[in-house]
This record gives C-alpha cells, structure tokens and sequence, in this order.
C-alpha cells in the first residue's frame, strides 16, 4: 500500500477532510479534498460535517478553521509552518490608534496572529479586501499586518484615511522592480499576475492583481497563453493542470514560501494517524477572534 492509499484509507474511516493552500507542495494538493486561496478554504471549513479537518496550509490558516468551526477537531500537518508576516503588528499601536480616531476600524489581514485578530474589528483575505473596506461606514482605517497589500487597497479607495503597518511577507516582498523588468524584457508578449502582497512598483507593473484563486481564474477570461506568473510556485501546479497548453514565467528570483513547504505526505499521515497538532483555542479567546471572521463573512457575501 502506498503512502498515499493509507492517508486516503485513514481519512475515510476517520471522517476527515483535507483542505490545502495552493502554495502547498503539490503531492498534498493532489489528493486535497479542497484546495484553495484563504477565503475559500475559511468558507469550506465553516460548512464541512467532518468529524476532524486537516489543514496543509500555515498556522493562522488552522486557527481560522477552529475559530469558525469550533466543535471540530483541526489539526495542522506541521505545527511548525507558520506566516512570518502574521505577527507583524503591535497591539500598543492599536490602542494609541483607536485612542485617536474615535471612528477607527481595525482591518486585519486573514494572515494574522490569534491575538491580532481579538483586537480588530473586521478581516479581509486578498480576495475581499477591497470589498469589505469600502463598505465599512468608518472614515479611519488601520490596515494590519501588510503593508503591500494595505497600500494596494489604500490607491483603490480613495475616500478614507487607510493608515499602513509596517508588516510584509518575506517572499511577495523580496521580488524587485528589476526581477520584473528583466521577466517582462524577456518575455514581452506575457501577461502578468502578481499577489497584491507585492510591492507596490510590482503592482503597477502588473496586468492582474488578486488572490491566489483570482489570478488562477483571471487565466481563463485573458485571450493570452503566456504568463508572468509573480506569487509563490507552489501555485503553478494547478496553473498548469488547468490550462496545459499555456506557459507560465516565473522570475529568476525563486518565490518559495519555506513554511507552506513544511507541510510533507509523511507528516499528513502522521498528523492523520495520531490526531496530533491539534488547534486548542480557548473560550474567550475564540468568541474574541472570532467577531472579525464572523463580520468578513457578513460583509463578504
Ligand atoms: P491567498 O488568500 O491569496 O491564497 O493568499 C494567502 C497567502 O498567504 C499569500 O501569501
Ligand atoms: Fe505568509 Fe508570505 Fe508564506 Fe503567504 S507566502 S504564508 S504571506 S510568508
């Protein structure tokens, strides 16, 4: 039996499901039960009758999982993969903040620490961001953790005071204007998709802006075979099982989220096996980060 038929007899006897972010490596991608940006993947494990969720992804993934689904047991497949990015945020700084600005609204990215998001108010993913905030009927707004992706939203809404942290993610923004040019010089015919979690240059270089799964379908509406493709490569496996005959173009730059890849076949089938690296939130914790999930779902619909 391989390793894989085991993982898929376990699931089955255990009333697990599977779920995977596109940056996983692909081996779990393949035998998923969802695969997905962050939105999607909080919306499936909010619905799922599973007795027990798996989630191949990075921890505040996990812990939105729990949070919306809380009678569930979530385990991770590798405690240890988390979002560098998730903590950049001062929770002093959020209280000077709402200290000044009566109206302030804590807008806080899905990738974010549990204790980050008990003192905001609303999260966004990259999917929804710019919905979400320009239906907030506040004028002041504190974006946290990222930077990129605040300023992105920020040049798009133009009627409130967006006020940016200084959080990044590691890979997004590490990719420079220079990467680019070169790609673009290179390859002057491809259409380009970038994470908004990239630099500002990088985005207003871009053709497509948008989340993991947004750019995957943005593919299919562009009269185009040929992509730029700027957010990490774990992505390109269902680029290119999707659209086979396209080429997609990465930079020389490798954009390699060293977290997601922690998640490996052979600890699934441990996690799998043991139940081990469980998601344990608390009660009061929960009901506190659980508000901003419940108010993104609201005004994501
Ligand atoms: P998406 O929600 O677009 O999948 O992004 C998650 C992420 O971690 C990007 O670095
Ligand atoms: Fe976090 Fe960046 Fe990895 Fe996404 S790619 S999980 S933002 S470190």
């Amino acid at each position: 039996m391989t390793l894989v038929d085991k993982i898929l007899e376990l699931k089955k006897k255990k009333n697990a499901i599977i779920l995977a972010h596109y940056y996983v490596n692909e081996d779990i991608q393949k035998i998923a039960d969802f695969v997905g940006d962050s939105f999607y993947l909080s919306k499936i494990a909010l619905n799922t009758d599973a007795r027990i969720i798996v989630f191949a992804g990075v921890k505040f993934m996990g812990e939105s999982a729990k949070l919306l689904n809380y009678d569930k047991k979530v385990l991770l497949v590798n405690n240890e993969a988390l979002c560098p990015m998730a903590e950049m945020a001062s929770i002093n700084k959020i209280k000077q903040l709402r200290k000044e600005y009566d109206d302030l609204k804590v807008v806080c990215y899905i990738n974010s620490t549990l204790e980050l998001k008990k003192e905001s108010d609303v999260c966004v993913t990259s999917s929804n961001a710019l919905k979400i905030i320009s239906s907030l009927n506040s004028k002041n707004i504190y974006f946290i953790p990222d930077q990129n992706l605040g300023r992105y939203v920020k040049e798009n809404i133009k009627d409130k005071n967006i006020i940016l942290n200084d959080g990044y993610c590691p890979i997004h923004n590490r990719l420079s204007i220079d990467n680019l040019l070169k790609l673009k010089a290179k390859y002057p015919k491809a259409t380009v998709l970038a994470h908004p979690e990239c630099q500002k240059e990088i985005l207003v270089n871009s053709d497509v802006v948008g989340s993991t799964a947004y750019l995957i379908e943005a593919v299919k509406t562009i009269k185009n075979d040929e992509f730029i493709v700027l957010t990490e490569e774990g992505i390109l496996y269902e680029l290119k099982k999707r659209y086979p005959n396209y080429r997609f173009y990465e930079p020389d730059y490798r954009m390699l989220c060293g977290d997601m890849k922690k998640n490996t076949l052979v600890e699934l089938y441990d996690t799998l096996l043991e139940e081990k690296n469980e998601v344990i939130i608390n009660s009061l914790d929960r009901i506190k980060a659980l508000k901003p999930l419940e108010e993104m779902l609201k005004y994501a619909k």
